[in-house]
């Protein structure tokens, strides 16, 4: 079990790449941190640094208050399933799996009892005596698990570890490495693309974008108070809708104008108080894709969308739609009074999202056909503020208000 921090990490790989920007995070004993980013974000780089396989370029990675920076990666008890794993081809999967062990005179007996726990554990009883050749790939991938799991090392450092199963291979080895954690509680650091096992395996998240740490959080933090506009579209599948939207109302109200309507956020000025000084300009608004209904014509917030794809999922439909026009975005794009960051934050902004397609989310009962017109109402109360500019989220409470955890899981520049 152990602490693993990492101060301002950072890595330039030769010819200039900067795979990670000053990174600093905290991994607490016994947790479960996932690190997720589009490809290319350096999650690997910063498994492999904190393995010990990368030189660092800058920064300090600390285990359990040492200084590791310098030592060689066996000397930090730490094991790492890589992204492209390698099994020894010449052994079976008992040796491979016990390769470990023996490497540290580990007592035979006891070495043949953890393997054959951990085989056990993943559903490799069976298949002991195979050669790697003889395997599927999924099952590749679960002796390259096991043989990091039979050491039970202070850390474990996962790179995309299901990347290779089937659908129905990976959701049981999620429950089963959930399990594992919950047993054994040995700290680990998890890269995946999946979306499904970071809400579901971390404990945190951390978001990378181009090596710079975006937002660390609990995956209902992430999901709920993303910081910014990049974490907001990153979490969640399909992605958040987005759309440059102008700014309105008087008094108590704060209305956005969307597809040529003018519609009142709700209880803007008490959830968002932030949203009152974009009053003249634009802001740009996410909404999730769960955040429409099919609604009349005649409803006030209808907004007319022609299917351009429909998705059917089963138990729900994804429908694909231009997104809406979104007239009455002229004059300045921020109001003067609000406060901009000193330093340039990687995200993406742009204006991109409004020639992309909205995607909403509705039952299977919902008869649809592409091209044939429909009305959605989206709704309001679940709507997402960012800054079009920085792209930084408008704060759903007073920064004064904010829960002290809060500042853990902002949004990091
Ligand atoms: N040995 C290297 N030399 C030069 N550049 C490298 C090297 N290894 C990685 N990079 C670059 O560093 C950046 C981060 O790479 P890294 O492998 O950490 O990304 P990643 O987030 O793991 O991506 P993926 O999700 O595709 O695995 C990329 O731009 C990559 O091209
Ligand atoms: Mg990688």
């Amino acid at each position: 079990m152990a602490v693993v921090r990492l101060e301002h990490l950072t890595k330039v790989f030769p010819g200039g790449t900067t795979a990670v920007d000053d990174l600093s995070l905290t991994i607490a004993d016994g947790e479960f941190l996932v690190l997720v980013g589009p490809s290319g974000c350096g999650k690997s780089t910063v498994l492999r640094m904190i393995a010990g396989l990368e030189d660092v370029s800058a920064g300090e990675v600390f285990i359990d208050g040492d200084a590791v920076t310098g030592w060689p990666p066996k000397l930090r008890d730490i094991a790492m399933v890589f992204q492209n794993y390698a099994l020894y081809p010449h052994m079976t999967v008992q040796q491979n799996m016990g390769f470990a062990l023996k490497l540290r005179h580990v007592d035979k007996a006891e070495a043949q009892r953890k393997v054959n726990d951990t085989a056990a554990l993943l559903g490799l009883s069976a298949l002991l005596e195979r050669k790697p050749v003889a395997l599927s790939g999924g099952q590749r991938q679960r002796v390259a698990m096991g043989r990091a799991m039979v050491r039970q090392p202070r850390v474990f450092l996962l790179d995309e570890p299901l990347s290779n199963l089937d659908a129905k291979l990976r959701v049981s080895m999620r429950a089963e490495l959930a399990r594992l954690h919950q047993r054994y509680r040995i700290t680990t650091v998890y890269v995946t693309h999946d979306q499904v096992e970071a809400m579901t395996l971390g404990d945190r998240i951390a978001v990378l974008d181009r090596g710079r740490l975006q937002q660390i959080g609990t995956p209902d933090e992430l999901y709920r108070a993303p910081g910014n506009r990049f974490v907001a579209g990153f979490m969640g599948s399909p992605s958040m809708n987005f759309a440059t939207v102008a700014v309105g109302g008087t008094g108590d109200r704060v209305t956005v104008t969307l597809a040529g309507r003018e519609l009142a956020v709700p209880g803007a000025l008490l959830r968002r108080p932030g949203l009152a000084r974009y009053r003249g300009a634009t802001v740009v608004m996410g909404l999730r894709p769960a955040a429409f209904a099919v609604c009349g014509a005649g409803d006030e917030a209808a907004l007319p969308v022609v299917p351009l794809g429909v998705e059917s999922l089963g138990d729900e439909k994804h429908v694909l739609f231009e997104a809406p026009a979104c007239s009455g975005s002229t004059g300045s794009s921020r109001a003067d009074d609000v406060p901009s960051r000193a330093d340039d934050v990687p995200v993406t902004v742009d204006d991109a999202a409004a020639t992309e397609l909205w995607t909403a989310k509705v039952t299977q009962h919902v008869d649809l056909a592409i091209g044939r017109p429909l009305t959605l109402a989206p709704d309001l109360t679940e709507a997402y503020f960012f800054d079009p500019l920085s792209g930084l989220a408008v704060p759903e409470t007073p920064a004064e208000e904010a829960e002290p955890h809060r500042a853990e899981s902002a949004a990091v520049g």
